[in-house]
């Protein structure tokens, strides 16, 4: 079964401010760094926990909801646990044509997740995004950071065994 944005709360990690303040440190209690602080926030965890939100609302003394606008307003942050391996299907028209959604299609069917959602064992997530950039060697997939190209269904299939096994 899948974890869905709306089937978690936002957070139960319990709160590390050794690790906060370092952060907070390293982008010098700024308040124009906001964004910065988030990517190291999100670097540690995969996702903003609330209790890290609301303790660096007070330690910059700003507004909590200036820090939401800012989490939700970009789509690299997630106020909800997202899996170790982040799986981006690309469905530009390139890709779209190449059989983008045959890839996503055995992708969910394969991780028993949808668009937007998270496996279980917050191993993956599976979003779309729109044109990676390589259109030549679509269809593409991202996972985390590397790209995968030319795929097909058995092709992607084995894609994803392979990370289930490394992970
Ligand atoms: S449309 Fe998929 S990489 Fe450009």
């Amino acid at each position: 079964m899948a974890v869905t944005q709306k089937a978690l709360p936002l957070t139960e990690e319990p709160l590390d401010s050794e690790f906060l303040d370092g952060v907070l440190q390293k982008n010098e209690y700024d308040t124009e760094n906001v964004i910065m602080i988030l990517q190291d926030i999100t670097a540690r965890y995969n996702y903003l926990p609330e209790v890290t939100l609301t303790y660096v609302a007070r330690k910059l003394n700003i507004p909590i909801s200036h820090i939401f606008s800012v989490a939700t307003f970009y789509k690299a942050f997630s106020l909800t646990p997202r899996g170790k391996y982040i799986i981006n299907v690309c469905t530009g028209t390139a890709c779209h044509v190449r059989g983008a959604e045959k890839i996503k299609e055995t992708i969910e069917g394969r991780l028993h997740i949808h668009e937007g959602e998270t496996t279980e064992d917050l191993m993956f997530t599976l979003d779309t995004v729109r044109c990676l950039g390589c259109c030549a060697l679509g269809p593409v997939i991202t996972v985390n950071e590397k790209s995968h190209g030319g795929l097909d269904r058995k092709k992607t299939a084995s894609l994803i065994e392979q990370y289930e096994k490394d992970s």
